[in-house]
């Protein structure tokens, strides 16, 4: 199968940070929630920070000195850890827009996730910018005198912001006013913007996992002991600082200023966000046909409500007359075709209606419960092996097809999520000695949920569950993409020595 070199790149990228970190801990799993640790440091270091900081030009410089020094235990490391957390920020976020870009997870019914995640990486961008005001040295001056510049190419201020530093420099009270923007005024905008960025999303998780946050705070303090952030000389108007360490993650723009006119900047800057923001439907993707809800099998039980990814499926009072309280209703704007609900309706076992049509309470138009189920007893009836094999796999993790033979036949659904568990006992039943589901990588469902799903059902722990009677040996879970391939023939190899050492199932074939 034809993978693009974008998302190629990101799968290499995510296989060797599986080699170092193991999947459970690959930061490139979590970078959402990474940023929202990190986001935690930088809240608390800024709230101790802001006990001993002096909130105006004369005395902000001197105060953050004095942390920095003498205070360098405990002061100084919150500020490293204030810097360095911010810094990360960036690295995280930019490597998630890459990721979800890389796989495609940006456009069709995701693009509101994406809109919202653009301005809010500008948001992180000014709130670090006003944070370095904060600090008035000879960088802040340099960050001060940029900006102004920058505010004055646009057509509200123009000229006013400039013609204030010349002639007087600048006032305490235009200092309070960046304080307030940093401190207050910023975060939160960004507390809503994020609210806003995985509103579509449902149980979000804003933690990693322990071990991630635990190791990635200790390389932070770690930074922060060995390499201090300090500050610049003081900030003197009537002098050009000299030289500027800037920080790249932060003020890349600011040193553009001194080739380019500043609407040159914007024209960029802007550009760049319009093209970001429109990039949903300059590569679009046409999501498949939506759930549909059959109320007639529906018994408003909400487990595909709580199953859903997306927020799309709401549960509302029954309005059939039907003696069930509740029935689902899926909003088709929000849905995203993974066919999710349709793996944990209760209604989609197979041995339901074992000679007529299986119809269940949400379905999906394009793979319906039925087909699945014929083309699981077409699929083993095809296999001519000693053994029969059945692969169950996704449309986004590796195609399971490319493992065919006489003894293996694999299927594709839409994600693995839409699987409902009594299917594997079905196919279990109707001649398949073993039966291996392969989603997407593990922690990496291109559906959010639906390798975890499946992993939870089977072991119970979620409903519908993989019942009792399943053999359990005859049962393997993996997650894999494209580049996996090898790892799959080995542990098909693997599975295929168990099965040989279990005894025939002697199960009768009825239907
Ligand atoms: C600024 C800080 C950001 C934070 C803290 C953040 C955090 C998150 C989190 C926690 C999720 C939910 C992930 C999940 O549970 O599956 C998410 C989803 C998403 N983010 Fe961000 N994000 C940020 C910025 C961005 C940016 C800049 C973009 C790209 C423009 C972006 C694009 C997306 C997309 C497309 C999704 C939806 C993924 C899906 O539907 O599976 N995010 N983000």
């Amino acid at each position: 199968m034809l993978v693009n070199p974008v998302k190629r790149t990101y799968l290499a990228l995510e296989s060797w940070f599986n080699l170092s970190f193991g999947s459970e801990w690959n930061p490139l799993y979590h970078l959402g929630t990474l940023s929202f640790f990190l986001f935690w440091v930088v809240l608390i270091s800024g709230i101790y920070l802001f006990i001993p900081f002096h909130g105006s030009l004369d005395g902000a410089h001197a105060s953050i000195e004095y942390m920095t020094h003498q205070q360098w235990y405990a002061g100084g490391v919150m500020r490293s850890l204030h810097r360095y957390a911010s810094d990360a920020v960036i690295v995280t976020v930019l490597l998630h827009l890459f990721k979800e870009f890389a796989s495609g997870r940006y456009r069709g019914f995701r693009w509101f996730s994406w809109v919202t995640g653009i301005p809010t990486l500008w948001m992180v961008v000014t709130l670090g910018i006003t944070g370095y005001w904060l600090v008035w040295d000879e960088m802040a001056q340099y960050v001060a005198v940029g900006s102004a510049r920058l505010m004055d190419a646009l057509p509200i201020f123009s000229g006013a912001m400039t013609r204030n530093f010349i002639s007087g420099g600048m006032s305490d009270r235009f200092f309070i006013l960046i304080e307030f923007l940093h401190l207050l005024g910023q975060p939160l905008l960004l507390v809503f913007m994020l609210w806003l960025h995985v509103k579509r999303l449902s149980n979000v998780n804003i933690n990693p996992p322990r071990g991630l946050a635990a190791g990635t705070f200790v390389a932070l303090l770690a930074l922060s002991l060995f390499e201090p952030a300090t500050s610049h000389a003081p900030a003197n108007l009537a002098r050009v600082p000299q030289e500027i360490h800037i920080d790249w993650f932060y003020l890349n723009v600011y040193p553009l200023l001194e080739i380019w006119p500043a609407q040159r900047i914007w024209m960029l800057t802007i550009g760049v966000t319009l093209l970001l923001m429109m990039m949903p439907w300059l590569l679009p993707r046409r999501d498949g046909p939506k759930a549909v809800v059959d109320l007639e099998h529906c018994n408003g039980c909400g487990i595909c409500f709580e199953d859903c990814p997306f927020e799309a499926i709401t549960l509302r009072a029954r309005s059939d007359g039907a003696r069930y309280d509740h029935e689902v209703v899926v909003d088709p704007a929000l849905c995203g075709a993974c066919g999710i609900c349709a793996g944990s309706c209760p209604a989609s076992n197979p041995f339901r209606t074992p000679r007529g049509e299986l119809k269940t309470g949400i379905d999906m138009p394009q793979l319906p419960a039925n087909e699945m189920r014929r083309r699981v007893r077409a699929t083993i009836g095809s296999m001519h092996g000693e053994l029969k094999i059945l692969l169950i796999g996704c449309e986004h993790g590796l195609n399971v097809e490319r493992l065919d033979g006489s003894e293996v036949r694999g299927i594709r659904l839409i994600c693995s999520g839409m699987l409902p568990p009594t299917l594997v006992e079905f196919a279990l039943k109707h001649g398949a000695d073993g039966v291996m589901v392969v989603g997407c990588r593990q922690n990496d469902c291109y559906f959010r949920f639906g390798n975890r799903w499946t992993r939870m059902r089977f072991a119970g722990e979620r409903k519908p569950i993989l019942r009792a009677r399943a053999e359990r040996e005859r049962i393997l879970i993996h997650g894999a993409a494209e580049p996996d391939i090898d790892e799959i023939e080995h542990d098909l190899g693997e599975f295929r020595k168990r099965l040989r050492e279990l005894r025939p199932i002697d199960a009768a074939i009825s239907t």
